[in-house]
């Protein structure tokens, strides 16, 4: 017998009325996704509130790597809630963070490198970006097309799409310069796509930007929100080089694509890659709100003392959790896992492109694969209601997954790495019957 276990429609009575309240009390912009409301949840599945169990293949909006509800997870939580809850760091200091930090400076390289920890992903973005000025002494920063890195007024600047992300809400923060990010299955030139984006850059620095002027280019190494678009190799090699020639700092954006989805505990680390700092959130702490930058000892220790901090940043139950799930990763051998859910996520995807002329592409890194829908092979013309039925087709029978990608047509799989193995083929049957369903097919 599977997981899924529907015991009325989607979405039950309780969810919808639920779901009613909500429509009359929370903010209509918080908008829904799946429309049942949780009650419970393990690993990669979830029981709402009228008894029907589903799995989560978005796995938390990609935060649930080491699954819902882990229980060393839940038991760290439980242990440091019961301790203490909160100081201020910057006025109590507590040893969870300080060995959270080490932790993270092993994982991300080692040697001469230190931690400073926040609350989301926006916010770690945001600090790179003080850390970086305050090492360079520059005001200029440069990000790229498909870029997402948060909602608040210096993330959302540096996020590409402007629907629903921007619009109506500038003016935005000065001295921000976008340019094209290589997209291997849209460029003309498959193969060259990175070294047609490294052309762009280096023409960019030569007779529009003063490099001089720049403290940091800012950078998904596999984007997210963007469409799981995976850039050719050399692109962020090279990318690193001329920005160390230039003295411009690397932020590599690893809050989606880090913690080991890829296979290893940057997806950078694919690419033979050494940025200068490196931002992490999401799975770190298994959906408890806490981020890290991660950088070069000499850029983290140059704002003045105050100058980076927050009442709540590195809450101590949240790093009890994201101890607990650096831990998991390595004692359950969840990077080879993400290499194997990967290899069948992907063979799914092949079978079914052999009868779904809508599936463009399958790409990705490890278990961060994405697949894109088309209306036509030859044309890419995007094919975004495919990618939307297929997803609505699987939450009426059981499996919550979420879409990216700039015309919204691309299925990303974000799942938790714990899930079994039975639960993976059932949720990719769900997944795929629904992607045949939606096709023309
Ligand atoms: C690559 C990337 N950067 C930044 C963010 C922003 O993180 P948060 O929503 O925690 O502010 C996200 C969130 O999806 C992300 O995927």
């Amino acid at each position: 017998m599977g997981t899924i276990d529907l015991k009325t429609g989607i979405p039950g009575p309780r969810s919808r009325a639920i779901v009613e309240r909500k429509e009359r009390a929370v903010a209509n912009p918080l908008d829904l996704h799946a429309p049942v409301v949780i009650d419970r949840a393990q690993g990669a599945a979830f029981t709402d509130v009228d008894g029907n169990t589903m799995l989560d293949l978005s796995g938390g909006l990609g935060c649930h790597l080491v699954g819902y509800s882990h229980p060393k997870v839940v038991e760290a939580v439980h242990r440091q809630a019961a301790r203490f809850s909160h100081t201020d760091f910057s006025v109590i200091p507590y040893e969870t963070y300080v060995e959270l930090a080490e932790r993270l400076v092993r994982l991300c390289g080692g040697g001469d490198r230190k931690v400073a920890l926040f609350n989301s992903g926006a916010e770690a973005i945001e600090n790179a970006v003080k850390f970086a000025k305050a090492f360079t002494g520059r005001p200029a920063l440069i990000c790229f097309e498909g870029g997402f890195h948060g909602r608040t007024l210096l993330t959302m600047t540096l996020t590409s799409r402007y629907r629903p992300y921007k619009s109506g809400f500038g003016p935005f923060a000065p001295e921000v310069y976008r340019l094209p990010f290589p997209y291997p299955y849209r460029s003309a030139h498959p193969d060259e796509a990175g070294a047609i984006a490294l052309e762009t850059f280096e023409r960019t620095l030569a007779t529009m930007v003063d490099p001089a002027g720049v403290a940091a280019v800012v950078v998904e190494p596999v984007q997210g929100e963007g469409g799981f678009v995976v850039p050719t190799p050399e692109f962020l090699p090279r990318l690193a080089e001329i920005c160390r020639r230039q003295g411009i700092l690397v932020i590599c954006d690893e809050i989606q694509s880090g913690t080991g989805r890829t296979g290893k505990f940057l997806a950078g680390d694919h690419f033979g890659f050494e940025p200068d700092l490196i931002a992490l959130a999401k799975s770190l702490a298994n959906g408890y709100p806490l981020s890290a930058v991660v950088g070069r000892s000499d850029v983290m220790d140059a704002p003045g003392p105050s100058a980076i901090g927050g009442t709540y940043v590195g809450n101590p139950v949240a790093c009890a959790a994201a101890n607990a799930v650096l831990q998991v990763i390595e004692e359950e051998g969840l990077l080879e896992r993400a290499e194997v859910v990967g290899k069948t996520i992907r063979a799914a995807w092949e079978h079914v492109a052999e009868d779904v002329p809508e599936v463009g592409e399958i790409r990705g890194l490890g278990a961060m694969v994405g697949v894109e829908f088309v209306r036509d092979r030859e044309t890419k013309e995007p094919a975004g209601e495919v990618c939307s039925a297929l997803i609505d087709g699987a939450i009426q029978r059981g499996v919550v997954s979420v879409s990216c990608g700039p015309y919204h047509n691309v299925l990303r799989h974000l799942l938790p790495l714990v899930i079994t193995d039975q639960q993976l083929d059932e949720g990719l049957g769900v997944l795929t019957d629904a992607a045949r369903a939606a096709g023309s097919h």
